[in-house]
Protein backbone atom coordinates (compact mmCIF):
# COMPACT_ATOMS: atom_id res chain seq x y z
CA UNK A 1 0.00 0.00 0.00
CA UNK A 2 1.14 3.40 -1.22
CA UNK A 3 2.14 6.08 1.54
CA UNK A 4 -0.74 8.14 0.07
CA UNK A 5 -3.24 5.34 0.94
CA UNK A 6 -2.21 4.00 3.71
CA UNK A 7 -2.59 7.84 5.20
CA UNK A 8 -6.47 7.71 4.34
CA UNK A 9 -6.16 4.64 6.26
CA UNK A 10 -5.05 6.28 8.79
CA UNK A 11 -7.65 8.67 9.08
CA UNK A 12 -8.53 9.40 12.81
CA UNK A 13 -12.15 9.62 11.87
CA UNK A 14 -13.27 6.60 13.65
CA UNK A 15 -13.92 7.25 17.45
CA UNK A 16 -15.48 4.24 19.20
CA UNK A 17 -15.51 4.39 22.60
CA UNK A 18 -16.00 1.19 23.91
CA UNK A 19 -12.51 -0.18 25.37
CA UNK A 20 -13.62 -3.70 23.99
CA UNK A 21 -13.36 -2.14 20.54
CA UNK A 22 -10.26 -0.02 21.25
CA UNK A 23 -8.74 -3.08 21.97
CA UNK A 24 -9.34 -5.02 19.11
CA UNK A 25 -8.04 -2.47 17.05
CA UNK A 26 -5.17 -2.54 18.74
CA UNK A 27 -4.92 -6.22 18.81
CA UNK A 28 -5.60 -6.01 14.53
CA UNK A 29 -3.68 -2.97 14.46
CA UNK A 30 -0.28 -5.32 15.53
CA UNK A 31 -1.69 -8.63 13.64
CA UNK A 32 -1.89 -6.82 10.22
CA UNK A 33 0.68 -4.08 10.72
CA UNK A 34 -1.56 -1.92 9.29
CA UNK A 35 -3.56 0.38 11.18
CA UNK A 36 -6.37 0.38 9.10
CA UNK A 37 -8.92 2.94 10.25
CA UNK A 38 -11.25 4.11 7.05
CA UNK A 39 -14.87 4.45 7.84
CA UNK A 40 -17.16 7.00 8.20
CA UNK A 41 -19.80 6.42 10.31
CA UNK A 42 -18.80 8.58 13.46
CA UNK A 43 -20.57 7.28 16.10
CA UNK A 44 -19.64 8.60 19.37
CA UNK A 45 -21.10 7.28 22.45
CA UNK A 46 -21.48 9.33 25.61
CA UNK A 47 -20.93 6.05 28.16
CA UNK A 48 -18.92 3.34 27.07
CA UNK A 49 -21.04 0.77 25.47
CA UNK A 50 -19.32 -2.04 27.65
CA UNK A 51 -20.00 -0.28 31.02
CA UNK A 52 -23.51 -0.48 30.19
CA UNK A 53 -25.26 -3.90 31.63
CA UNK A 54 -28.32 -3.58 30.32
CA UNK A 55 -29.61 -4.23 26.69
CA UNK A 56 -32.10 -1.21 27.15
CA UNK A 57 -29.93 1.21 28.32
CA UNK A 58 -27.46 -0.20 25.84
CA UNK A 59 -30.24 0.16 23.21
CA UNK A 60 -31.02 3.63 24.45
CA UNK A 61 -27.61 4.90 23.86
CA UNK A 62 -26.84 3.60 20.86
CA UNK A 63 -30.35 4.89 19.15
CA UNK A 64 -28.90 8.61 20.90
CA UNK A 65 -25.80 8.19 19.48
CA UNK A 66 -26.83 7.57 16.29
CA UNK A 67 -29.46 10.15 16.30
CA UNK A 68 -26.58 13.02 17.26
CA UNK A 69 -25.30 12.10 13.71
CA UNK A 70 -28.38 12.57 12.18
CA UNK A 71 -29.25 16.03 11.40
CA UNK A 72 -31.83 17.87 12.84
CA UNK A 73 -33.12 19.96 10.08
CA UNK A 74 -36.47 21.36 8.75
CA UNK A 75 -37.60 23.00 5.99
CA UNK A 76 -40.93 24.83 4.92
CA UNK A 77 -39.73 25.11 1.18
CA UNK A 78 -38.27 22.28 -1.27
CA UNK A 79 -36.29 25.15 -2.64
CA UNK A 80 -34.29 25.80 0.05
CA UNK A 81 -32.86 21.80 0.29
CA UNK A 82 -29.94 20.24 -1.30
CA UNK A 83 -30.07 20.01 -4.99
CA UNK A 84 -27.95 17.31 -6.77
CA UNK A 85 -27.74 19.39 -9.92
CA UNK A 86 -26.50 22.86 -8.69
CA UNK A 87 -24.10 21.02 -6.18
CA UNK A 88 -20.44 20.62 -7.41
CA UNK A 89 -17.30 18.21 -6.58
CA UNK A 90 -14.21 19.03 -7.51
CA UNK A 91 -10.64 16.87 -7.42
CA UNK A 92 -8.51 18.19 -4.50
CA UNK A 93 -4.94 18.39 -5.56
CA UNK A 94 -5.90 17.08 -9.16
CA UNK A 95 -2.56 15.49 -10.49
CA UNK A 96 -1.08 15.71 -14.42
CA UNK A 97 -0.72 11.99 -13.36
CA UNK A 98 -1.65 9.20 -11.02
CA UNK A 99 -0.32 5.43 -10.39
CA UNK A 100 -1.77 2.61 -8.34
CA UNK A 101 -1.80 2.50 -5.02
CA UNK A 102 -2.40 6.59 -4.74
CA UNK A 103 -5.44 8.32 -3.36
CA UNK A 104 -7.70 10.84 -4.65
CA UNK A 105 -10.01 13.02 -2.93
CA UNK A 106 -13.01 14.52 -4.55
CA UNK A 107 -14.68 17.78 -2.31
CA UNK A 108 -18.05 18.26 -2.80
CA UNK A 109 -20.19 21.45 -2.10
CA UNK A 110 -23.61 21.13 -1.65
CA UNK A 111 -25.88 24.02 -3.11
CA UNK A 112 -29.59 24.07 -2.87
CA UNK A 113 -32.57 24.57 -5.39
CA UNK A 114 -32.26 28.31 -5.86
CA UNK A 115 -27.98 28.60 -5.75
CA UNK A 116 -27.67 29.41 -2.30
CA UNK A 117 -24.78 27.58 -0.64
CA UNK A 118 -25.92 25.14 1.95
CA UNK A 119 -23.91 25.21 5.28
CA UNK A 120 -24.96 21.93 7.02
CA UNK A 121 -23.89 18.30 6.74
CA UNK A 122 -26.18 15.04 6.60
CA UNK A 123 -26.42 14.35 2.94
CA UNK A 124 -26.70 10.82 2.07
CA UNK A 125 -24.12 10.03 -0.40
CA UNK A 126 -22.93 7.30 -2.81
CA UNK A 127 -19.92 7.28 -4.33
CA UNK A 128 -17.68 4.99 -6.27
CA UNK A 129 -14.75 4.77 -9.00
CA UNK A 130 -15.13 2.60 -11.87
CA UNK A 131 -13.90 1.25 -15.22
CA UNK A 132 -16.29 -0.41 -17.23
CA UNK A 133 -13.89 -1.51 -19.31
CA UNK A 134 -11.85 -3.79 -17.11
CA UNK A 135 -15.18 -4.71 -14.83
CA UNK A 136 -13.40 -2.60 -12.00
CA UNK A 137 -15.22 -0.69 -8.91
CA UNK A 138 -14.20 0.42 -5.85
CA UNK A 139 -16.55 2.35 -2.85
CA UNK A 140 -15.67 6.02 -1.62
CA UNK A 141 -15.36 6.91 1.86
CA UNK A 142 -17.27 10.13 2.94
CA UNK A 143 -16.45 12.16 5.55
CA UNK A 144 -19.10 15.06 6.19
CA UNK A 145 -17.13 18.47 7.09
CA UNK A 146 -20.44 19.26 8.50
CA UNK A 147 -20.94 22.66 7.03
CA UNK A 148 -22.02 22.16 3.54
CA UNK A 149 -18.81 20.34 2.15
CA UNK A 150 -18.21 16.54 1.79
CA UNK A 151 -14.46 14.80 1.20
CA UNK A 152 -14.92 12.28 -0.58
CA UNK A 153 -11.72 9.79 -0.74
CA UNK A 154 -10.86 7.10 -2.92
CA UNK A 155 -8.56 4.92 -3.73
CA UNK A 156 -7.01 3.84 -6.78
CA UNK A 157 -6.76 0.31 -7.47
CA UNK A 158 -6.48 -0.62 -10.70
CA UNK A 159 -4.78 1.19 -13.78
CA UNK A 160 -6.59 2.39 -16.78
CA UNK A 161 -9.08 5.49 -16.99
CA UNK A 162 -11.18 5.18 -14.01
CA UNK A 163 -14.70 7.37 -13.68
CA UNK A 164 -16.10 9.07 -10.27
CA UNK A 165 -19.69 8.80 -9.39
CA UNK A 166 -20.86 10.76 -6.83
CA UNK A 167 -24.82 10.31 -6.18
CA UNK A 168 -27.04 12.34 -3.76
CA UNK A 169 -29.22 9.64 -2.54
CA UNK A 170 -31.47 12.39 -0.08
CA UNK A 171 -30.68 15.94 0.82
CA UNK A 172 -30.47 16.37 4.60
CA UNK A 173 -33.72 17.30 5.24
CA UNK A 174 -34.98 14.25 3.80
CA UNK A 175 -32.66 12.30 5.77
CA UNK A 176 -34.18 13.93 8.77
CA UNK A 177 -37.19 13.51 7.70
CA UNK A 178 -36.36 9.69 7.04
CA UNK A 179 -34.78 9.16 10.32
CA UNK A 180 -38.02 11.05 12.29
CA UNK A 181 -40.49 8.29 10.13
CA UNK A 182 -38.34 5.46 10.71
CA UNK A 183 -38.44 6.03 14.74
CA UNK A 184 -42.19 7.17 14.97
CA UNK A 185 -43.80 3.57 15.44
CA UNK A 186 -45.08 0.17 13.93
CA UNK A 187 -47.76 0.91 11.37
CA UNK A 188 -45.96 0.44 8.09
CA UNK A 189 -46.19 -2.95 7.96
CA UNK A 190 -49.29 -4.76 9.28
CA UNK A 191 -49.14 -8.75 10.31
CA UNK A 192 -51.83 -11.63 10.64
CA UNK A 193 -51.45 -14.51 12.58
CA UNK A 194 -53.64 -17.41 11.44
CA UNK A 195 -54.59 -19.55 14.32
CA UNK A 196 -55.87 -23.48 13.78
CA UNK A 197 -57.80 -25.02 16.92
CA UNK A 198 -59.84 -28.28 16.93
CA UNK A 199 -60.93 -27.46 13.35
CA UNK A 200 -61.23 -24.32 13.32
CA UNK A 201 -59.05 -21.59 11.43
CA UNK A 202 -59.39 -17.76 12.43
CA UNK A 203 -57.05 -14.72 11.67
CA UNK A 204 -56.09 -12.11 13.51
CA UNK A 205 -53.98 -8.62 13.80
CA UNK A 206 -50.04 -9.51 14.93
CA UNK A 207 -46.86 -7.27 15.05
CA UNK A 208 -44.81 -5.84 17.44
CA UNK A 209 -46.75 -3.30 19.19
CA UNK A 210 -50.29 -3.59 18.80
CA UNK A 211 -52.93 -0.69 19.23
CA UNK A 212 -55.83 -2.57 20.87
CA UNK A 213 -57.84 -3.24 23.88
CA UNK A 214 -58.20 -6.60 23.55
CA UNK A 215 -56.71 -9.67 24.88
CA UNK A 216 -53.31 -10.25 23.39
CA UNK A 217 -51.02 -13.75 22.78
CA UNK A 218 -47.31 -12.73 23.62
CA UNK A 219 -44.69 -14.65 21.24
CA UNK A 220 -40.64 -14.12 22.54
CA UNK A 221 -38.23 -14.52 24.96
CA UNK A 222 -38.75 -12.16 28.51
CA UNK A 223 -34.74 -12.14 28.91
CA UNK A 224 -34.38 -11.04 25.06
CA UNK A 225 -36.60 -8.29 25.55
CA UNK A 226 -37.36 -9.40 22.20
CA UNK A 227 -41.68 -10.07 21.55
CA UNK A 228 -44.12 -10.32 19.14
CA UNK A 229 -47.73 -10.14 20.06
CA UNK A 230 -51.49 -11.01 18.24
CA UNK A 231 -55.03 -10.34 19.26
CA UNK A 232 -56.20 -13.39 20.83
CA UNK A 233 -58.87 -15.41 18.90
CA UNK A 234 -62.15 -16.14 21.33
CA UNK A 235 -61.85 -19.38 22.71
CA UNK A 236 -58.32 -20.06 20.66
CA UNK A 237 -55.30 -20.75 22.79
CA UNK A 238 -52.38 -19.02 21.98
CA UNK A 239 -50.34 -21.87 20.62
CA UNK A 240 -52.34 -22.58 18.07
CA UNK A 241 -50.55 -19.93 15.43
CA UNK A 242 -49.41 -21.98 12.52
CA UNK A 243 -48.25 -18.86 10.01
CA UNK A 244 -47.84 -15.42 9.75
CA UNK A 245 -47.84 -12.95 6.19
CA UNK A 246 -47.23 -9.61 6.58
CA UNK A 247 -48.18 -6.59 3.88
CA UNK A 248 -47.36 -3.26 3.33
CA UNK A 249 -50.29 -0.59 5.25
CA UNK A 250 -51.37 2.18 3.49
CA UNK A 251 -49.80 4.30 5.89
CA UNK A 252 -46.99 6.85 5.64
CA UNK A 253 -45.20 9.18 8.66
CA UNK A 254 -43.71 11.65 6.29
CA UNK A 255 -45.95 15.06 5.69
CA UNK A 256 -46.62 16.23 2.36
CA UNK A 257 -43.84 18.34 1.70
CA UNK A 258 -41.31 15.71 2.85
CA UNK A 259 -42.68 13.09 0.43
CA UNK A 260 -41.70 15.46 -2.67
CA UNK A 261 -38.57 14.76 -1.84
CA UNK A 262 -38.79 11.02 -2.10
CA UNK A 263 -40.24 11.43 -5.62
CA UNK A 264 -37.95 8.87 -7.60
CA UNK A 265 -36.72 11.89 -9.99
CA UNK A 266 -35.25 13.63 -6.79
CA UNK A 267 -33.55 10.19 -6.10
CA UNK A 268 -29.95 9.10 -6.35
CA UNK A 269 -28.94 12.01 -8.87
CA UNK A 270 -25.61 12.31 -9.72
CA UNK A 271 -23.28 15.38 -8.78
CA UNK A 272 -22.00 17.10 -11.72
CA UNK A 273 -18.04 16.82 -11.65
CA UNK A 274 -15.65 19.15 -13.05
CA UNK A 275 -13.21 16.18 -14.14
CA UNK A 276 -15.45 13.06 -14.54
CA UNK A 277 -12.57 11.11 -15.01
CA UNK A 278 -8.56 10.09 -14.72
CA UNK A 279 -6.01 8.02 -16.04
CA UNK A 280 -4.25 5.72 -13.62
CA UNK A 281 -0.80 4.05 -14.80
CA UNK A 282 0.35 0.65 -12.82
CA UNK A 283 3.98 2.84 -12.04
CA UNK A 284 4.86 -0.88 -11.20
CA UNK A 285 5.33 -0.50 -7.39
CA UNK A 286 5.63 -3.42 -4.90
CA UNK A 287 2.30 -4.55 -3.85
CA UNK A 288 2.35 -5.08 -0.16
CA UNK A 289 2.15 -9.29 0.92
CA UNK A 290 -1.29 -9.43 2.51
CA UNK A 291 -2.09 -12.12 5.28
CA UNK A 292 -4.44 -15.15 4.27
CA UNK A 293 -7.89 -14.11 4.86
CA UNK A 294 -9.53 -15.12 8.16
CA UNK A 295 -11.83 -14.41 10.71
CA UNK A 296 -11.38 -11.71 12.97
CA UNK A 297 -9.80 -9.19 10.96
CA UNK A 298 -10.44 -5.35 11.10
CA UNK A 299 -11.82 -4.61 8.00
CA UNK A 300 -11.66 -0.72 6.79
CA UNK A 301 -13.71 0.95 3.97
CA UNK A 302 -13.82 0.34 1.24
CA UNK A 303 -12.56 -2.97 1.88
CA UNK A 304 -12.05 -4.23 -0.96
CA UNK A 305 -12.66 -3.81 -4.96
CA UNK A 306 -13.39 -5.37 -8.15
CA UNK A 307 -11.33 -6.02 -11.05
CA UNK A 308 -12.79 -8.21 -14.27
CA UNK A 309 -15.44 -8.79 -11.89
CA UNK A 310 -13.45 -10.17 -9.24
CA UNK A 311 -13.25 -8.74 -5.78
CA UNK A 312 -9.91 -8.16 -3.92
CA UNK A 313 -10.34 -7.19 -0.41
CA UNK A 314 -7.32 -4.93 0.72
CA UNK A 315 -6.86 -6.14 3.94
CA UNK A 316 -6.36 -9.90 2.78
CA UNK A 317 -5.05 -12.16 0.63
CA UNK A 318 -8.03 -13.96 -0.98
CA UNK A 319 -6.11 -14.50 -5.03
CA UNK A 320 -3.72 -17.07 -4.47
CA UNK A 321 -6.95 -19.49 -6.30
CA UNK A 322 -10.12 -20.32 -7.30
CA UNK A 323 -11.56 -21.18 -4.03
CA UNK A 324 -14.48 -22.45 -5.35
CA UNK A 325 -12.52 -25.03 -6.88
CA UNK A 326 -12.34 -26.67 -4.43
CA UNK A 327 -15.30 -26.11 -1.90
CA UNK A 328 -16.01 -30.27 -1.87
CA UNK A 329 -12.57 -30.73 -0.49
CA UNK A 330 -13.06 -27.43 2.11
CA UNK A 331 -17.07 -28.19 2.86
CA UNK A 332 -16.38 -31.97 3.61
CA UNK A 333 -17.09 -32.91 7.13
CA UNK A 334 -18.91 -29.31 7.99
CA UNK A 335 -22.03 -28.82 9.28
CA UNK A 336 -23.37 -25.28 8.18
CA UNK A 337 -26.14 -23.25 9.19
CA UNK A 338 -27.20 -20.13 7.52
CA UNK A 339 -29.67 -18.26 8.91
CA UNK A 340 -31.46 -14.97 7.10
CA UNK A 341 -33.19 -13.82 4.54
CA UNK A 342 -33.68 -14.07 0.75
CA UNK A 343 -30.11 -12.91 -0.02
CA UNK A 344 -29.01 -15.76 2.19
CA UNK A 345 -31.80 -18.31 0.66
CA UNK A 346 -29.48 -17.17 -2.74
CA UNK A 347 -26.41 -18.78 -1.57
CA UNK A 348 -27.75 -21.83 -0.39
CA UNK A 349 -28.99 -22.19 -3.91
CA UNK A 350 -25.97 -20.97 -5.28
CA UNK A 351 -23.86 -23.47 -3.11
CA UNK A 352 -26.41 -26.44 -4.33
CA UNK A 353 -25.59 -25.18 -8.05
CA UNK A 354 -21.75 -25.06 -7.67
CA UNK A 355 -21.37 -28.70 -5.68
CA UNK A 356 -23.56 -30.92 -7.71
CA UNK A 357 -23.29 -34.14 -4.68
CA UNK A 358 -25.25 -31.61 -2.94
CA UNK A 359 -28.96 -32.85 -3.12
CA UNK A 360 -32.08 -30.81 -1.36
CA UNK A 361 -33.43 -33.18 1.17
CA UNK A 362 -37.62 -32.72 1.00
CA UNK A 363 -38.63 -31.63 4.66
CA UNK A 364 -42.27 -31.97 3.69
CA UNK A 365 -42.71 -28.72 4.53
CA UNK A 366 -45.96 -26.13 3.76
CA UNK A 367 -45.93 -22.57 3.30
CA UNK A 368 -43.74 -19.81 2.41
CA UNK A 369 -39.72 -19.40 2.83
CA UNK A 370 -39.17 -22.93 4.36
CA UNK A 371 -36.37 -24.31 6.26
CA UNK A 372 -33.97 -25.86 3.29
CA UNK A 373 -31.75 -28.82 4.33
CA UNK A 374 -28.59 -29.85 1.70
CA UNK A 375 -26.70 -32.83 2.03
CA UNK A 376 -24.21 -34.73 0.89
CA UNK A 377 -24.25 -37.45 1.91
CA UNK A 378 -20.80 -39.23 1.49
CA UNK A 379 -18.65 -36.38 1.93
CA UNK A 380 -20.55 -35.69 5.04
CA UNK A 381 -21.86 -32.15 4.13
CA UNK A 382 -24.60 -30.67 5.97
CA UNK A 383 -26.12 -27.50 5.15
CA UNK A 384 -29.59 -26.17 6.70
CA UNK A 385 -31.41 -22.55 5.96
CA UNK A 386 -33.39 -21.19 8.28
CA UNK A 387 -35.21 -17.61 7.97
CA UNK A 388 -34.61 -15.37 11.16
CA UNK A 389 -37.11 -14.51 13.25
CA UNK A 390 -39.68 -10.80 13.12
CA UNK A 391 -39.91 -9.12 10.93
CA UNK A 392 -40.75 -11.01 7.98
CA UNK A 393 -41.85 -9.19 5.43
CA UNK A 394 -44.10 -11.96 3.07
CA UNK A 395 -47.66 -11.94 1.68
CA UNK A 396 -47.50 -15.62 1.55
CA UNK A 397 -48.16 -17.49 4.91
CA UNK A 398 -44.73 -18.94 6.27
CA UNK A 399 -44.86 -21.12 9.43
CA UNK A 400 -44.08 -19.99 12.67
CA UNK A 401 -43.72 -23.47 14.24
CA UNK A 402 -40.25 -23.97 13.93
CA UNK A 403 -39.72 -20.23 14.65
CA UNK A 404 -36.25 -18.64 16.37
CA UNK A 405 -34.38 -15.82 16.54
CA UNK A 406 -30.07 -15.90 15.11
CA UNK A 407 -29.83 -15.29 18.82
CA UNK A 408 -31.93 -18.73 19.79
CA UNK A 409 -30.48 -20.62 17.08
CA UNK A 410 -26.65 -19.88 18.03
CA UNK A 411 -27.56 -20.79 21.41
CA UNK A 412 -28.51 -24.10 20.50
CA UNK A 413 -25.81 -24.82 19.03
CA UNK A 414 -22.83 -27.11 20.23
CA UNK A 415 -20.37 -25.82 18.11
CA UNK A 416 -17.06 -27.22 17.09
CA UNK A 417 -14.00 -27.23 14.36
CA UNK A 418 -16.65 -28.66 12.47
CA UNK A 419 -19.48 -26.33 12.55
CA UNK A 420 -20.38 -23.01 10.56
CA UNK A 421 -22.82 -20.70 11.70
CA UNK A 422 -23.50 -17.83 9.00
CA UNK A 423 -26.04 -15.46 9.16
CA UNK A 424 -27.70 -11.80 8.16
CA UNK A 425 -30.09 -9.24 9.47
CA UNK A 426 -31.27 -6.41 7.48
CA UNK A 427 -33.52 -5.66 4.60
CA UNK A 428 -36.54 -7.08 6.70
CA UNK A 429 -35.91 -4.47 10.01
CA UNK A 430 -35.53 -1.36 7.35
CA UNK A 431 -39.86 -0.16 8.18
CA UNK A 432 -39.44 -0.65 11.74
CA UNK A 433 -37.75 1.66 14.69
CA UNK A 434 -34.24 0.72 14.73
CA UNK A 435 -34.41 -0.20 18.32
CA UNK A 436 -35.67 -3.71 17.47
CA UNK A 437 -33.08 -4.06 15.55
CA UNK A 438 -30.54 -2.42 17.87
CA UNK A 439 -31.92 -5.09 20.15
CA UNK A 440 -31.77 -8.15 18.04
CA UNK A 441 -28.03 -7.26 17.03
CA UNK A 442 -27.20 -7.03 20.79
CA UNK A 443 -28.48 -10.12 21.75
CA UNK A 444 -27.14 -12.01 19.06
CA UNK A 445 -23.50 -10.73 20.08
CA UNK A 446 -24.34 -12.34 23.57
CA UNK A 447 -25.18 -15.29 21.78
CA UNK A 448 -21.99 -15.54 19.87
CA UNK A 449 -19.96 -14.71 22.79
CA UNK A 450 -21.54 -17.79 24.87
CA UNK A 451 -21.03 -19.89 21.52
CA UNK A 452 -17.06 -19.15 21.96
CA UNK A 453 -17.06 -19.38 25.48
CA UNK A 454 -18.09 -23.21 24.73
CA UNK A 455 -16.69 -23.60 21.76
CA UNK A 456 -14.13 -20.93 20.34
CA UNK A 457 -13.60 -22.89 17.61
CA UNK A 458 -17.11 -22.64 15.77
CA UNK A 459 -17.03 -20.27 12.60
CA UNK A 460 -19.11 -17.35 12.84
CA UNK A 461 -20.09 -15.34 9.19
CA UNK A 462 -21.79 -12.67 9.12
CA UNK A 463 -22.92 -11.05 5.47
CA UNK A 464 -23.84 -7.56 5.88
CA UNK A 465 -26.75 -6.08 4.13
CA UNK A 466 -26.32 -4.32 0.72
CA UNK A 467 -27.95 -1.63 -0.99
CA UNK A 468 -30.88 -2.38 -3.31
CA UNK A 469 -33.77 -0.65 -5.62
CA UNK A 470 -34.35 2.71 -5.75
CA UNK A 471 -37.94 2.94 -7.03
CA UNK A 472 -38.75 1.24 -3.30
CA UNK A 473 -40.83 3.41 -0.96
CA UNK A 474 -38.18 5.30 0.53
CA UNK A 475 -40.01 5.81 4.07
CA UNK A 476 -40.09 2.10 4.53
CA UNK A 477 -37.22 0.91 2.49
CA UNK A 478 -34.66 3.15 1.89
CA UNK A 479 -30.85 2.86 1.53
CA UNK A 480 -30.14 5.64 4.22
CA UNK A 481 -31.65 2.62 7.07
CA UNK A 482 -30.23 0.30 5.46
CA UNK A 483 -26.78 2.16 5.83
CA UNK A 484 -27.17 2.76 9.37
CA UNK A 485 -28.28 -0.91 9.82
CA UNK A 486 -24.87 -2.12 7.71
CA UNK A 487 -22.59 0.24 9.71
CA UNK A 488 -24.52 -1.05 13.21
CA UNK A 489 -24.13 -4.74 12.00
CA UNK A 490 -19.79 -3.41 11.78
CA UNK A 491 -19.53 -1.85 15.08
CA UNK A 492 -21.68 -4.46 17.46
CA UNK A 493 -19.73 -7.28 16.54
CA UNK A 494 -16.40 -5.74 16.34
CA UNK A 495 -13.78 -7.32 18.23
CA UNK A 496 -15.52 -11.14 18.29
CA UNK A 497 -13.40 -13.46 16.18
CA UNK A 498 -16.18 -13.41 13.28
CA UNK A 499 -15.44 -12.92 9.46
CA UNK A 500 -17.60 -10.71 7.74
CA UNK A 501 -18.59 -9.97 4.02
CA UNK A 502 -19.21 -6.40 3.51
CA UNK A 503 -22.11 -7.02 0.85
CA UNK A 504 -22.53 -3.37 1.64
CA UNK A 505 -19.17 -2.36 -0.05
CA UNK A 506 -19.86 -4.72 -2.77
CA UNK A 507 -22.61 -3.35 -3.54
CA UNK A 508 -21.48 0.22 -3.86
CA UNK A 509 -18.78 -0.67 -5.51
CA UNK A 510 -20.41 -2.98 -8.42
CA UNK A 511 -22.27 0.01 -8.66
CA UNK A 512 -26.02 -2.36 -7.83
CA UNK A 513 -29.43 -1.64 -7.41
CA UNK A 514 -30.92 -4.62 -6.25
CA UNK A 515 -32.03 -6.17 -3.79
CA UNK A 516 -30.78 -9.55 -4.91
CA UNK A 517 -27.05 -9.31 -5.81
CA UNK A 518 -25.86 -10.59 -9.67
CA UNK A 519 -24.57 -14.13 -9.60
CA UNK A 520 -21.44 -12.66 -10.28
CA UNK A 521 -21.54 -11.08 -7.15
CA UNK A 522 -23.32 -14.00 -4.86
CA UNK A 523 -19.91 -15.62 -6.01
CA UNK A 524 -17.50 -13.28 -4.58
CA UNK A 525 -19.21 -13.79 -1.56
CA UNK A 526 -19.09 -17.57 -1.62
CA UNK A 527 -15.14 -17.24 -2.45
CA UNK A 528 -14.72 -15.12 0.48
CA UNK A 529 -16.65 -17.40 2.49
CA UNK A 530 -14.69 -20.59 1.49
CA UNK A 531 -11.65 -18.09 2.12
CA UNK A 532 -13.13 -17.78 5.78
CA UNK A 533 -13.99 -21.39 6.77
CA UNK A 534 -10.77 -23.25 4.89
C1 LIG B 1 -40.54 28.39 -2.44
O1 LIG B 1 -39.40 29.12 -2.78
C2 LIG B 1 -39.41 29.57 -4.14
C3 LIG B 1 -38.06 30.20 -4.44
O2 LIG B 1 -37.66 31.04 -3.41
C4 LIG B 1 -40.57 30.53 -4.34
O3 LIG B 1 -40.62 30.97 -5.71
C5 LIG B 1 -41.86 29.81 -4.01
O4 LIG B 1 -42.95 30.69 -4.08
C6 LIG B 1 -41.78 29.22 -2.59
N1 LIG B 1 -42.95 28.38 -2.36
C7 LIG B 1 -43.72 28.53 -1.28
C8 LIG B 1 -44.88 27.59 -1.19
O5 LIG B 1 -43.45 29.31 -0.39
C1 LIG C 1 -66.49 -18.86 22.97
O1 LIG C 1 -67.00 -19.80 23.91
C2 LIG C 1 -68.08 -19.27 24.69
C3 LIG C 1 -68.43 -20.32 25.75
O2 LIG C 1 -68.41 -21.62 25.25
C4 LIG C 1 -69.25 -18.95 23.77
O3 LIG C 1 -70.29 -18.39 24.52
C5 LIG C 1 -68.77 -17.93 22.73
O4 LIG C 1 -69.80 -17.69 21.79
C6 LIG C 1 -67.54 -18.43 21.99
N1 LIG C 1 -67.04 -17.41 21.12
C7 LIG C 1 -66.70 -17.61 19.82
C8 LIG C 1 -66.23 -16.42 19.04
O5 LIG C 1 -66.76 -18.71 19.30
C1 LIG D 1 -1.10 -13.82 -2.01
O1 LIG D 1 -0.64 -15.12 -1.79
C2 LIG D 1 0.07 -15.68 -2.89
C3 LIG D 1 0.42 -17.13 -2.59
O2 LIG D 1 0.68 -17.34 -1.25
C4 LIG D 1 1.30 -14.85 -3.18
O3 LIG D 1 1.98 -15.36 -4.32
C5 LIG D 1 0.88 -13.41 -3.46
O4 LIG D 1 2.01 -12.59 -3.63
C6 LIG D 1 0.05 -12.88 -2.30
N1 LIG D 1 -0.45 -11.56 -2.65
C7 LIG D 1 -0.47 -10.54 -1.78
C8 LIG D 1 -1.00 -9.24 -2.29
O5 LIG D 1 -0.10 -10.64 -0.63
Amino acid sequence: MSRALAKCFRSPSVLLVTSIILLSFTIHWILIKQPLRCSHFQIKYAKPLATLVDNEEKVTEIFNAITRTVPSVYFTNISTTTSAKNSRGIILDLKKQYCVGDSLTVQVTMFDYVGKRKTYGGDFLRARIFSPKVEAGASGRIDDLNNGLYNVHFALFWEGNVKISILLMHPSEGVAALWRARNSGYKNIIFYGQYEYRSKKVQSECGFELDSDEAKCEYGAKEDKDFFYCIKPDNVSCESLISVTSKERSHTYLNTLEKTLFLRSNIGVEIPQTTESVDVMSCNRNSEVKPKCSTGMFQPFPSGYFLNNVWYPVFCNLSTYDPQSHISNCLSGKKIYIMGDSTLLQWTHYIASIMNSLKFFDLHASGSFNTLLLLDTDKNVYIHWKKHGHPLLIAYAFTVKDYSTVNQEIDRLEGGPQTVFVFSLGHHFRPFPITLFINRLLNTRKAIERLFLRSPDTKVIIRTENTREQSVAMDRFSDFYGYIQYQLTKDIFQGLNVGIIDAWDMSIASGAFELHPSASTVKNQINMFLKYIC
